[in-house]
């Protein structure tokens, strides 16, 4: 693989890590050289994500992802090596090397283009005179004022309207079926995927159309037909209108369900309503959005599936320090309904009275409790006091310890109580889980990935030793004896041998110039290692000679005990040579 080292070198020291990962991580404590914040990459309460600015590294002690800055955005937004690559240049402007080495730019760069060709024939066709069924149903949807803001179109009633539109463009069928416009048939050729509908184009937030949703016009199934996942389009990574949300100054983005929702909420003022496309939130569509907001407000369907998939929501965006409140819409199935009904304004007081997560999840257990018995009433009491013993907050537990009280209809001492149970049955579980934790020094001296696992122990944390100063210190390992074959680690040994040629050849010991020969869990081992703090400078002539005798030391027992087992192994052999000779 191939960018020039001196392109790499450059992209690196313009895209200082520390700059870039604060754009997605709080970093709020410091310690050592290490800044700290909350880990992107795993739900923690406490900051065990690090990076060293000095190292130009990250590193998490607590899932063991780690690496430089193009491991970082491969990592945080789900991008490929070069693409990472691309990404970082575009941030510090800096002009790509092209040397052919991805294949798919090319090919990602047809098929927006495609897209978007594709999104303004759909957006003609609506407007056009023969697009008449699209526009009755935007306009008993009444939404025909975002016809142009969201680029609304028609897919019309044909087999090969837009099968025509493309070729005619010069795009071949094979183009329009790999950005999943069109379907092959059997005996060849191919047709519309998307036929009489009104369409959605997903536009990412860089502006690119990534993909469709079709909407039937009127009742049927299936109601939405959605492009399937291609080059550029992962619909569980994608929000829906996030590219017009992501300039509200609303201070917060609405989270509905329905693609007409989005339209409808955007129409009455809600400038910052998005979807998640399909079925529920992902994951990866919540760390999007907490790259553009803090303050969540869910505003799901009315039914069960939709406060279902509302109580997903919240679990997932919790740990991402969201604010996130949910929207029970009263008298209407869903946002949209109840702003045609009831109006904008009516939809602005829902959202201002909507209770924080902690009501409502309140409320979420009050549902499930018949109060009005004392077995209801026991149990909820339980329950709650589970939820409100989680709170970091005592203020917090104390006001909804006593909504909970009332409602329970107990006094607020018998809660206090319940909760001081709860919380203590919390620490205990918490300290055993530290007990474990510590009583398994070697497992935690294990790297994360399996296949990197340590087959001997003392001589991997003196080669780990070795490592760190070999980055840290260079110039000392000009002329080391030691060999990464006389490792006992394989990958420490290949990590050590790459640094050192670098090191005698005079060229940088970077995270960056490494990042292209190793894999990503070898990386990650790396930024481990060096993430932690070795040494002083003076003291480390004297470390190195340690640990390289720790390694010889370790070497030469196992090739003994290997002779060992030669020589048992030879006896055994010749004793059943005399055996059969009947000595
Ligand atoms: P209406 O209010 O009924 O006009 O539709 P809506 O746009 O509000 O959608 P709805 O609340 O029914 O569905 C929510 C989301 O679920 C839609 O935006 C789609 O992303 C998805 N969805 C709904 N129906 C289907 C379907 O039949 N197939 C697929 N793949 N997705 C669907
Ligand atoms: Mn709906």
């Amino acid at each position: 693989m191939a960018f020039p080292e001196a392109f790499l070198e450059e992209l690196s020291a313009r895209n200082d890590i520390v700059d870039v990962v604060s754009g997605y991580v709080r970093l709020t404590k410091r310690s050592g050289a290490n800044q700290f914040g909350l880990c992107p990459f795993h739900s923690e309460k406490t900051p065990s994500f690090s990076v060293n600015p000095e190292r130009q590294i990250f590193h998490c002690f607590g899932c063991g992802k780690g690496g430089g800055v193009i491991q970082f955005i491969m990592d945080i937004e789900n991008l490929s090596y070069p693409d990472a690559v691309g990404f970082l240049a575009r941030r510090a402007g800096l002009e790509v090397p092209d040397d052919g080495r991805d294949v798919n730019r090319g090919r990602r760069a047809r098929m927006l283009e495609l897209n978007r060709e594709a999104a303004r024939y759909f957006y003609r066709e609506l407007i056009a005179p023969t697009g008449a069924a699209g526009q009755a149903y935007v306009a008993r949807r009444g939404i025909v004022s975002m016809v142009k803001p969201f680029g609304l179109g028609y897919a019309p009633d044909r087999w090969d309207g837009l099968l025509e539109a493309m070729t005619a463009k010069g795009y071949t069928v094979p183009e329009l079926i790999d950005a999943g416009l069109c379907r092959a048939r059997n005996n060849g050729g191919a047709y519309d995927y998307f036929r009489n509908r009104l369409m959605f184009p997903v536009i990412d937030v860089r502006g690119s159309v990534i993909g469709f949703s079709g909407r039937i016009l009127g009742d049927g199934e299936p109601k939405y037909l959605n492009s399937p996942d291609t080059l550029v389009y992962s619909k569980s990574k994608s929000v829906f209108a996030l590219n017009l949300a992501k300039k509200s100054k609303s201070g917060y983005i609405l989270l509905a369900e329905g693609n007409i929702d989005v339209v409808s909420l955007h129409q009455a003022g809600f400038d910052s309503a998005v979807a998640s496309l399909g079925t529920s939130l992902t994951a990866d569509q919540a760390r999007l959005l907490a790259r553009y907001t803090s303050q969540i407000v869910i505003a799901y369907d009315a039914d069960a599936a939709g406060q279902k998939a509302a109580q997903r929501a919240i679990t997932l965006l919790q740990p991402l320090e969201i604010g996130v409140r949910v929207l029970t819409i009263p008298d209407a199935k869903d946002p949209d309904e109840f702003i045609q009904t009831k109006g904008a304004e009516a939809f602005r007081t829902l959202i201002e009275r909507s209770g924080n997560q902690i009501e409502y999840r309140l409320s979420q257990i009050e549902n499930g409790f018949d109060l009005k018995t004392d077995e209801g009433r026991v149990g909820y009491l339980k329950e709650a006091s589970r939820l409100i013993a989680s709170l970091p907050s005592s203020v917090d537990r104390e006001v909804y310890g006593m909504r909970a009280a009332e409602r329970a209809g107990v006094s607020a001492e018998a809660v206090r109580g319940e909760v001081d149970r709860a919380r203590n049955r919390f620490a205990s579980n918490a300290k055993k889980q530290r007990e474990r934790e510590a009583s398994a020094p070697l497992r935690a001296a294990q790297p994360q990935a399996r296949e990197l696992r340590f087959e001997n122990v003392r001589s991997a944390v003196a080669e780990k030793g070795l490592v760190n100063l070999l980055y840290r210190f260079p110039e000392r390992f000009t002329d080391a004896a030691l060999s990464g074959s006389d490792f006992s680690s394989p990958a420490l040994g290949r990590l050590y041998d790459a640094m050192k040629t670098r090191a005698r050849e005079g060229q940088a010991v970077s995270v960056a110039a490494l990042g292209e020969s190793f894999t990503q869990e070898e990386m990650a081992l790396l930024a481990d290692i060096i993430s932690r703090d070795e040494t002083t400078p003076v003291a480390a002539d004297a470390a190195i000679r340690d640990y390289i005798r720790v390694i010889q030391e370790e070497k030469n027992k196992a090739a003994r005990q290997e002779d060992m087992n030669a020589y048992a192994a030879s006896l055994k052999q010749r004793k059943g040579y005399g055996d059969k000779h009947g000595s």
